[in-house]
């Protein structure tokens, strides 16, 4: 884990745990604009969160770092995953304008062994989790949620049923919260799975996704 993740692009981080593939991928995104998304934490979060007891929270592909820092600065311990060293950067600047710690993990969901059972919030806002046959995304978000703890998967409605686009987005290739949603067992009580009209901050890249499917599981034991 690193604490802060200055240097990070441009470079090959030797701290990078994951596919260099889709770091390159995700940087020459976040290269593309000074400010990708919105900066604002995310309607879903803030609302699903509202009658949750701080604790420790895992954000998972946290990008600028909007929700990590809203988080921390609720009293959250935060740790906050990204492929992107880039977006790493501009996220550990807002925090630092915030006053507020977050602890940054330069890596892929699947690849970065976190300690398992060890948060009691997971939140994957939007995240872009590539699938793959044994399910180390899914399986990897559920195994970081403690016992009595909260997964939180937000994603934008429809994607995952879209054409193949001519830019390359297969939704195929991707892990959509109805593959999460299928792995849960005994072991968690389903309080949402549902659609519903996202409340989305203003601006940023995302704007224009106007619903969102949100998963919220309880892990029982
Ligand atoms: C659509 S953005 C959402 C960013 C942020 N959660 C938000 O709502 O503003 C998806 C994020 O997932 C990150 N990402 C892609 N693959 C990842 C992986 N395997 N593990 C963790 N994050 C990943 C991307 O770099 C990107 O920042």
């Amino acid at each position: 884990m690193i604490d802060t993740p200055e240097g990070t692009s441009g470079t090959p981080a030797a701290s990078y745990r994951g596919d260099p593939a889709v770091r390159e991928e995700w940087d020459r995104r976040y290269a593309d604009r000074e400010q990708l998304w919105s900066g604002q934490p995310n309607g879903a979060l803030v609302v699903e969160v509202a009658g949750l007891a701080p604790g420790r929270v895992l954000d998972v592909g946290c990008g600028e770092g909007a929700d990590a820092v809203w988080l921390a600065g609720r009293g959250w311990e935060v740790t906050a995953l990204e492929v992107s060293g880039l977006a790493l950067e501009r996220a550990a600047r807002h925090a630092r304008d915030a006053g507020v710690s977050v602890r940054w993990v330069h890596a892929g969901l699947a690849e970065a062994a976190l300690p398992p059972g060890s948060f009691d919030l997971v939140s994957a806002q939007y995240p872009a989790l590539q699938r793959t046959a044994d399910a180390a995304a899914e399986r990897a978000l559920l195994a970081a949620v403690a016992p009595g703890g909260v997964l939180l998967l937000v994603h934008h409605a429809g994607m995952d049923t879209q054409q193949v686009h001519d830019g390359g987005f297969d939704p195929a290739d991707y892990v959509w919260p109805s593959m999460v949603a299928a792995l849960l067992d005994g072991d968690w009580e389903v309080q949402l799975d549902e659609q519903r009209p996202r409340s989305a901050p203003p601006g940023g890249a995302g704007a224009h996704h106007s619903d969102d499917v949100v998963l919220r599981a309880r892990r029982l034991r």
